[in-house]
């Protein structure tokens, strides 16, 4: 139940749920758990910077006890209102009722919408400081990273960035840090957290990650609120951060599918065999059977996006529909798109899904393509060379 100590005095006493699978109801499947973070600093005012998810409260206390009194915490640091960082906020300010809250304005009045507490709380804006004893903390207001009430907290005297939901993975480990674990896994799990909750909101980050450079204050770790803590190489993730809110892309198109007896699968895969043909990095899913919010991960990098499905009552599927939905609301920037599809009598979800696309910002690059039941000889070669048009406009 021991916590671990990141920095001489400042210890992860937070929470590694391994085994929960959805998140965000079901809009991010979470399939190598997470971890709630909860920092620690024992200075002359004890301090912890977040809490963890209401189920986890009791873990975070008998962590704390290992440090120090939990009655004895001083100031409670809540850079996010949300729950599976304020949750166990109500019990653990049973213990400490005295505990001084810190946060946005946003966050006063969240964590009052939530809990209906009338918890001692300090409102703090960006340039604010706190002195703990030996250290510091200053406060850096982020808001729409990614609530209203989100804020970063900066500790000079160990050059830590505590930026609760920014920079985290939904990633369940043993081990604390970058440089302990799977390196791939855990860029591919930091990927996926961006595109699936932070890619609307690349403009916002953006701006920010500048203002914090502006600030010229030196950053040796970056502890989220997820996952991994970064020490080894914080400016990896900065960096893959400002790729992603510049929507630069690779040559690599996604293919997301649905099928009802299988033509439209028949024509997705001559489709990608066309791209392949050409170089183009491709990756073909049907939707109804593929990890959402994986096809989501490989969406963030690649150029090209071209959606299929068969017609079913005039319309597309009701997977590729839910799909096509989400990926509007992530407003995917500097992108190319083609749809493809089988009908029966009466076709629309060819014209149905070109129709989402351009809603959510996407530029169509080739004339859909409907097929009646099963492609011929001459509308199989359509297909290919969809694939082979589409590969040579990205
Ligand atoms: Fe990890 Fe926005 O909560």
């Amino acid at each position: 139940m021991a916590g671990f100590e990141i920095k001489k005095g400042i210890y992860w006493v937070g929470a590694v749920d391994w085994n929960i699978r959805n998140f965000h109801g079901h809009t991010y499947t979470t399939n190598r758990g997470t971890t709630y973070n909860s920092y620690l600093i024992a200075d002359d005012k004890i301090t912890l910077v977040d809490a963890v998810y209401a189920p986890f409260a009791n873990e975070l206390i008998e962590k704390i006890k290992e440090i120090v009194p939990v009655e004895k915490i001083d100031y409670i640091v809540v850079n996010h209102i949300e729950t599976d960082h304020s949750g166990a906020l109500p019990a653990l300010l049973k213990i400490c009722p005295k505990a001084k809250l810190f946060g946005t304005a946003k966050c006063k009045e969240g964590l009052f919408r939530q809990y209906y507490q009338n918890w001692d709380f300090q409102i703090v804006k960006t340039g604010d400081k706190l002195n703990l004893g030996k250290r510091n903390l200053m406060f850096i207001e982020a808001p729409m990273i990614h609530w209203p009430d989100s804020m970063f907290t900066y500790c000079p005297e160990e050059e830590l960035l505590l930026p609760n939901d920014a920079f985290g993975q939904h990633y369940a480990t043993s081990e604390r840090f970058d440089d302990e674990t799977d390196a791939c896994e855990l860029m591919d799990e930091a990927a996926k957290y961006y595109g699936n909750i932070l890619w609307p909101l690349g403009a916002v980050i953006a701006r920010k990650i500048e203002d914090i450079m502006k600030m010229n204050i030196p950053i040796k770790m970056i502890a989220p609120s997820h996952g991994i803590i970064w020490r080894k190489d914080p400016a990896k993730i900065i960096n893959a951060y400002l790729s992603w809110t510049k929507n630069e892309t690779k040559r690599k198109a996604v293919i997301v599918y649905e099928t009802m007896w299988g033509a439209t699968e028949k024509m997705s895969r001559i489709i990608a065999q066309g791209l392949m043909d050409k170089g183009v990095e491709t990756r073909l899913f049907d939707i109804a059977t593929s990890d959402r919010s994986n096809v989501i991960k490989e969406m963030l990098d690649a150029k090209g996006f071209i959606i299929g499905s068969s017609t079913h009552d005039n319309d597309m599927l009701t997977s590729i529909a839910g799909f096509l939905e989400f990926l509007k609301g992530l407003s995917p920037k500097n992108r190319l798109g083609a749809a493809f599809g089988s009908f029966g009598w009466a076709g629309g979800a060819v014209k149905n899904i070109e129709a989402i696309l351009k809603a959510g910002g996407v530029e169509l690059i080739a004339p859909g393509l409907a097929v009646k039941y099963m492609p011929d000889e001459i509308e199989t070669k359509n297909c290919y060379q969809l694939g082979v048009d589409f590969a040579n406009k990205i």
